[in-house]
């Protein structure tokens, strides 16, 4: 792993362009476009990167492919945030080698968060000798480079940072959706949370200065975006380090009058930051949706306070409590964790009793996966798979039912749906209410993009179904 020894810029990313035009030129003499295709693994951070390679990739003359098997370029997307991401990666990577075999000419590249860690860049050159081009999270805009670099020497390249270097604006990219687009306003975490890789791999937190934010956002309107999600670990501590005085709040303000864009969305706001002027800015701003994902992660004192998360359960409790009083229509999702070590079945009676006190409309449960790196790992007491397994199913039992009654309530109500595609049902389209639930109905694809009255008639746990208006 080395450190940039130059910091990227924008003079760079002229640099790149010009490599991306020596790919192009040489692509274009092929018979054929080459095709490319991206597996994604991990968070909304990494398939927004994803969307930046892909505009790179398309820069470059390679065309994308719905299929792995007819790509001429794969590229994996790695996540490490739990044990079994990185097990479908190594998967995968396996039977990558069988299909190398029959077409030589595959190229295979890996990026992402898994390519931060030593450990695994080791094992890659052990062990997965076939793969072409490796490269981490703080260099990405240099994939035209790393590209050319591995058609010149006609040898693996491998290039990764162990920390980043400036901002690089206005890469390209192509949105998976035409109608909403994520916008990264911030990168990396300080926060380490005891259990957690991600300040390991993606570094310090840094915020984009909010008129690079802005730009983009009225870019993206003018092409028609309708939605934007704001990205970010930890939105809360937005603008901490820029040389002018902004908050997460005051930004939210700036884009809720940016015309055009008609839904504002964000994730993810850690409990300890989240100050009233936020509350405040989510119930004036009209286009700031009525839905915020909060993890509390645990819900026993002890347990939080070893996970390094920096508030109690009183003091999460507190800031629903306002949120509600706030904007009485909010919805409310989250994270939990089980199984962190040392947490006792007692423990986890708390989270549980969170659960039924925000009674939230929907959580991301995990079981605690050991990430070696960080302080909890080396904790004593990690806890037998039997005993998380069971703590987790408890934990759902509580979860679930909330869900639903929460999903029934809306049975009878109208609400305004953004349509994001065609169900599994070729009958029917989805979308997503503005608290965020997803809803099924009848209807036809020219409604993608579109936002629509949608009267809910029935509801599972995870989702409506509901008629066009
Ligand atoms: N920055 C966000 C979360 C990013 S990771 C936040 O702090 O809210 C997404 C979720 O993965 C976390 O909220 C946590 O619940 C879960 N997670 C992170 N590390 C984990 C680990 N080692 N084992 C199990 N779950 C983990
Ligand atoms: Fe991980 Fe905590 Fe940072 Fe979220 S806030 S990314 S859980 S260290
Ligand atoms: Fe996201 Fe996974 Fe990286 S959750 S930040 S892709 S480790």
């Amino acid at each position: 792993m080395r450190t940039p020894n130059t910091a990227p810029t924008q003079g760079e990313l002229e640099r790149q362009n010009q490599f991306m035009q020596k790919i192009a030129a040489l692509n274009e003499k092929m018979e054929r476009k080459p095709r490319f295709f991206i597996n994604t693994f991990g968070c909304q951070m990494n398939a927004h990167d994803s969307e930046k390679i892909n505009g790179m990739l398309q820069k470059m003359g390679y065309e994308p492919c719905n299929e792995e098997k007819d790509a001429d370029l794969i590229i994996y997307n790695t996540c490490c945030v739990r044990e079994n991401a990185e097990n479908k990666v190594y998967g995968n990577l396996g039977y990558l080698k069988h299909a190398k075999k029959d077409n030589p000419n595959m190229k295979i590249a890996l990026c992402g968060c898994m390519m931060q860690q030593p450990t695994v860049i080791e094992t890659i050159r052990k062990k997965y000798r076939h793969v072409d081009i490796v490269f981490g999270t703080f260099n990405l805009y240099k994939l035209a480079e790393l590209i050319w670099t591995n058609i010149e020497s006609g040898s693996p390249v491998f290039d990764i940072w162990d920390k980043h270097g400036e901002i690089v604006e206005d890469l390209p990219a192509v949105r998976k959706y035409k109608y909403k687009a994520s916008v990264n306003i911030m990168f990396g975490c300080n926060n380490f949370c005891t259990y957690c890789i991600v300040p390991y791999v993606r570094g310090r937190e840094r915020s984009r200065h909010p008129d690079d934010i802005l730009k983009e956002v009225r870019t993206l309107a003018a092409d028609g975006v309708k939605e934007v999600m704001l990205l970010g670990q930890n939105v809360n501590s937005y603008g901490r380090g820029l040389d002018t005085e902004i908050t997460f709040a005051r930004l939210l303000r700036m884009i809720n009058e940016v015309d055009g864009i008609e839904r504002i969305r964000f994730m993810t706001s850690h409990p300890k930051d989240l100050s009233d002027e936020l509350i405040s800015a989510m119930a004036q701003c009209d286009k700031v949706c009525d839905h915020i994902h909060l993890p509390f992660q645990a819900g026993s004192n002890e347990i939080l306070k070893r996970m390094n998360r920096r508030y109690t359960k009183e003091h999460y409790l507190e800031l629903i409590n306002k949120i509600k009083t706030a904007i009485p229509d909010i919805a409310i999702t989250t994270d939990i964790i089980v199984g962190f070590p040392g947490e006792t079945p007692q423990d986890v009676d708390e989270t549980i009793d969170v659960v039924k006190k925000v009674r939230f409309n929907g959580a991301f449960t995990f079981i605690y996966s050991k990430r070696t790196g960080t302080p909890a790992a080396e904790m004593p007491n990690q806890v037998p798979e039997e005993e998380a397994k069971a703590n987790f199913n408890r934990l759902l039992d509580a979860v679930n039912p909330i869900v639903y009654e929460l999903n029934q309530k809306k049975v009878g109500n109208t609400y305004k749906i953004l349509v994001d595609g065609v169900s599994s049902d070729p009958l029917y389209v989805t979308g997503r209410t503005e608290d965020n639930t997803l809803v099924h109905f009848k209807g036809c694809k020219e409604l993608i993009g579109e936002i629509v009255n949608v009267k809910i008639t029935d509801c599972k746990t995870f989702y409506l179904i509901g008629e066009l208006q």
